[in-house]
C-alpha cells in the first residue's frame, strides 16, 4: 500500500473515531476532495462551506481552505470544534484589508452601507453591516441599491466593479485583489478565443474587467462548475483556479476544459492559476491535526458575536 493510500484509510477512520467531518473547496488538492466525498464531507463554495457546517450535527468540523473559511464556520457554530490542516493559509484579499484601517474607511463615509466579501478576517466582518460571498454578491448589493444605500465594498476592486456594473449602485471601493484571479490577462484570453471558437468562457468575478467582459458566464465556482455540467458546449475556457477541474472532470468527462491565460505562464506552467494558499492544504497535515488535536481555531467572542449579525444577514438572505 502506498503512502497516498494508507494516509487517506487512516484519515479516514480518525474522522469516524472523532465524530469529525471534512469540508473542503474546489480550490483544495483533489485527494481532499475524494476523501470529502467518500466519508460524508462537502466540497463546495465558499457561501455553501459555511451552510454545510452550520446545519451538520458532527461535533468537529475539518475545514480544508483557507482561513477565513474556518473563522466563519467558528463564528457560526462556536459550540464545535473547528480544525483546519495549516492554519497559515491565508488569501491575499484578507492580507490586504487589515481591520483597523478598514474602519478608517468606514468612518470616512459614515453614510454609507458596509459589504465586504467573506474572504476577510473576524475583525472586519465585525465591522460590516453584511458579508457576502460571490455566489449572492450582486442579488444582495442589487437589494440594498432599490432601497436607495450606497455601498462601501471592500476587499476586492474586482468584484466591487463587476457588482457596480451589474447593479447601478453607488459604491465606493477598497483597493485589494485576488493574487490568483488578478493574473488572468484579457488580450491573451481573446487570442485563445480566437483559437477555440467553439468554447464558452467562464469567469470568476475576482477577475479584472478585460476577462470578465469576455465571459457567457460570470460567477461563483459553484456556478462555473453548473454551468460545465448544464451548458450545451464542447469546450470551456475557464478563468479560475484550476483546483476546480477536478470536479469539472467529473462532472463532465467528454468535455475539453482550457485553463484560461495568465500572465505567469512558464516552460513547466502554461497556466499558473493556483491559490499557494489553497495549496497548503494535504493528506500529511490532515492527518496530524487529526491525530493531535493541533491547528483549531479561535475567534475573539467579541468580535465573533459582531461578525455573527452581519454574517447570518448573509445565511438568511439567501436561505
Ligand atoms: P467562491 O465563494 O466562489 O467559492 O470563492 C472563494 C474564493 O476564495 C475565490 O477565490
Ligand atoms: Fe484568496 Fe484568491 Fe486564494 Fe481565493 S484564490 S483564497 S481569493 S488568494
Amino acid at each position: 500500500q502506498g503512502e497516498r493510500e494508507a494516509l487517506m484509510d487512516r484519515i479516514k477512520s480518525l474522522l469516524k473515531e472523532q465524530n469529525a467531518v471534512l469540508v473542503a473547496h474546489y480550490y483544495t488538492a483533489a485527494d481532499l476532495q475524494i476523501l470529502a466525498d467518500e466519508t460524508g464531507g462537502y466540497v463546495s463554495d465558499s457561501l455553501d462551506m459555511a451552510r454545510f457546517g452550520k446545519e451538520h450535527p458532527a461535533q468537529t468540523l475539518v475545514v480544508a481552505g483557507v482561513r477565513f473559511m474556518g473563522e466563519t464556520a467558528k463564528i457560526l457554530t462556536p459550540e464545535k470544534r473547528v480544525l483546519m490542516p495549516e492554519l497559515e493559509a491565508t488569501c491575499s484579499l484578507d492580507i490586504g484589508c487589515p481591520a483597523d484601517e478598514f474602519s478608517a474607511f468606514c468612518d470616512q463615509y459614515p453614510d454609507h452601507t458596509v459589504v465586504v466579501y467573506a474572504n476577510t478576517s473576524a475583525a472586519v466582518k465585525a465591522r460590516a453591516d453584511w458579508v457576502v460571498t460571490s455566489s449572492i454578491a450582486v442579488d444582495v448589493v442589487k437589494h440594498l441599491h432599490e432601497r436607495g444605500e450606497k455601498i462601501l465594498w471592500g476587499p476586492d476592486k474586482h468584484l466591487g466593479d463587476y457588482i457596480r456594473r451589474e447593479t447601478g449602485a453607488e459604491m465606493v471601493l477598497w483597493d485589494g485583489s485576488c493574487i490568483v484571479h488578478e493574473e488572468f490577462k484579457g488580450l491573451e484570453l481573446e487570442k485563445l478565443r480566437a483559437e477555440h471558437p467553439d468554447a464558452l468562457i467562464l469567469v470568476h468575478p475576482e477577475s479584472p474587467r478585460a476577462v470578465v467582459e469576455q465571459a457567457d458566464v460570470v460567477g461563483s465556482t459553484s456556478k462555473l462548475l453548473q454551468a460545465v455540467q448544464t451548458m450545451d458546449a464542447p469546450a470551456f475556457i475557464v478563468a479560475t483556479d484550476n483546483g476546480i477541474f477536478h470536479k469539472m472532470r467529473q462532472a463532465a468527462p467528454d468535455k475539453h476544459l482550457l485553463e484560461a491565460p495568465t500572465a505567469g505562464r512558464s516552460a513547466t506552467c502554461s497556466s499558473c492559476a493556483h491559490c499557494p494558499w489553497m495549496a497548503m492544504n494535504g493528506l500529511r497535515n490532515l492527518a496530524h491535526v487529526l491525530e493531535t488535536g493541533s491547528n483549531e481555531i479561535f475567534v475573539d467572542p467579541a468580535i465573533a458575536e459582531q461578525a455573527l449579525v452581519s454574517l447570518n444577514r448573509m445565511l438568511d438572505f439567501s436561505a
